[in-house]
């Protein structure tokens, strides 16, 4: 009931946004509710097949959906990343928000070095990169207020 109020209220056509980690959870609820607004939006996750079927539940929606695959905590995939979403966007971008994330639930004596790396990596340095990455894209639309960081869980 609100979210039809709220949908006669305000619309986000004609908007892009890149929401990494769209495959489950708060990113898959966050991809469907800005799309459900009209913008256009791209994701990313690791796993291809996950990708492939939620393009379909998006599309079977009407949801203008793009997503390719990328390892977060690599630079040079979120490298290919921003410039996959430039192209499609053809360089703007009005939303950014930097969803994915990883949570290794282990005790603290036993996370190895590597587990660790990875986790600020995944957590830490990928989202400020992404924002790094993402400024001109933003500026293109003058929205670089409008970056989330959705991080934390460790
Ligand atoms: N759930 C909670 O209770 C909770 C509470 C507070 C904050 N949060 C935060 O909210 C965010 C989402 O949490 P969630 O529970 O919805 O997570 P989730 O269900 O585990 O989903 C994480 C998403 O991010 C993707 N992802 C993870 N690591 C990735 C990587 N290295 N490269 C590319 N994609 C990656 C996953 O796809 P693949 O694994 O297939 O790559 C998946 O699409 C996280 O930042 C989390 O810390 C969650």
């Amino acid at each position: 009931m609100a979210g039809e109020q709220l949908k006669g209220r305000w619309s986000l056509n004609g908007m892009t946004a890149l929401v990494t980690g769209g495959t489950r959870g708060i990113g898959h609820a966050i991809v469907g509710e800005l799309a459900g607004f009209g913008a256009t939006v791209y994701t990313c996750s690791r796993n291809q097949k996950d990708l492939d079927e939620r393009l379909q539940e998006w599309g079977a929606k009407g949801f203008k959906v793009y997503c390719s695959t990328c390892d977060l905590s690599s630079r040079t995939e979120r490298e290919e990343l921003m410039n996959n979403v430039s192209s499609t966007f053809n360089g703007k971008l009005n939303i950014l928000v930097n969803n994915a994330a990883t949570v290794i639930l282990r005790r603290a004596t036993d996370l190895s070095a590597e587990d660790f790396s990875r986790v600020l990596g995944t957590n830490l340095e990928c989202p400020y990169h992404l924002c790094q990455l993402a400024y001109p894209l933003l500026k293109a639309f003058r929205s670089w207020k409008y970056s989330f960081y959705l991080i934390c869980g460790w």
